[in-house]
């Protein structure tokens, strides 16, 4: 099988993972016994280039960092899982972006963001890498917006399918400047925020995949339905792809790992098989969720493989 040329332009933080019993209230100062902190890289450009490298693709990221310890750490994250960083670049007016994850006990989370370096990459950032031809563009809304719809407009001229998780949603966006896309793939929140329909059962999934491909040009519509699954619309048909039962201890990343391994997986199937690259990403989020931290709990392609042959044994 031929290695896919994945390029993802987005966001790169350090992430700072709290794990708590329990989120505080507002107002209340929570002293939590069983409490821990750790720093893990992150971001969901990232969490989406190493996840692709794990799953053995030639990985190409595009992202600013800051030139500060934190950036440093992850560039050489980014190196260990054999991330192709031609693209990353060091801006020197400002810090790597971070995220605040506040993780409780049941393995939900609440993430802030701080840009920081994500702010200033750049359309020529983007152009950059596009021109290095890639097999398939995947793209975030965590970086300025000119800067993804950009980096769609160009990939989209070349001929480049371009793959649009439409996260961390706002309802301010328009889509209806962006070019036809070859997957638009929101989270059930994300759905929820972009059409007011909460996407349950396959009879919401269906009104919600609707909503979503009056408002932007897709081929594919993947709704990610965490431990439920996926659901997946064309225009015309619908499928409902269910996940595999896994417990889970943290949900920091798995979409990005989904969106990466149907990325890698649709590519891998010669743009043709959706099927089978939304089977394959499930895997993927719902391994991604088994351990703790963003980058660190993203499967290799070995894994994911010994996976799907236990769970296929009768
Ligand atoms: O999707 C998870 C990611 O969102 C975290 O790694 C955090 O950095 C934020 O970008």
């Amino acid at each position: 099988m031929k290695q896919v040329k994945l390029l993802t332009v987005g966001s790169a933080n350090m992430d700072m993972v709290l794990r708590m019993t329990r989120v505080p209230m507002a107002g209340e100062t929570l002293l939590d016994p069983n409490g821990a902190m750790v720093h893990i890289a992150g971001g969901k450009g990232a969490n989406c280039a190493v996840a692709a490298a794990k799953l053995g693709a030639d990985s190409m990221l595009c992202a600013r960092l800051g030139a500060d310890a934190n950036g440093k750490s992850l560039f050489d994250t980014y190196t260990e899982y054999k991330v192709n960083t031609r693209y990353v670049k060091v801006d020197r007016t400002t810090n790597t972006g971070m995220a605040a994850i506040l993780l409780e006990a049941n393995g939900a989370n609440r993430i802030v963001v701080y840009p920081g370096a994500n702010r200033t990459l750049s359309v020529e950032d983007a152009a950059e890498a596009i021109a290095s031809r890639p097999d398939a563009l995947c793209l975030q809304l965590e970086t300025p917006f000119e800067v993804t719809l950009e980096a769609a407009k160009m990939a989209a001229a070349r001929g480049i399918p371009v793959i649009l998780d439409a996260a961390p949603a706002d309802r301010t966006i328009s889509f209806r400047e962006f070019p036809t896309l070859e997957i638009f793939s929101p989270n059930e929140i994300e759905t929820e925020i972009y059409t007011g329909i909460v996407p349950t059962g396959s009879e919401s999934c269906m009104r919600a995949a609707l909503a979503l491909s009056r408002m932007v040009k897709a081929k594919y519509y993947v709704i990610k339905l965490g431990a439920r699954g996926a659901f997946i619309f064309d225009g015309r048909l619908c499928h409902m792809v269910p996940s595999y039962n896994v417990r889970a201890l943290d949900t920091t990343a798995a979409g990005d790992a989904f969106t990466a391994a149907l990325a890698v997986a649709y590519c891998e199937g010669g743009c043709s098989d959706i099927l089978t690259a939304v089977r394959f990403a499930n895997a993927v989020g719902a391994l991604t969720v088994t351990k703790v931290g963003a980058s660190k709990s993203l499967p290799t392609r070995e894994e994911v493989v010994s996976f799907l042959s236990e769970v296929a044994r009768p």
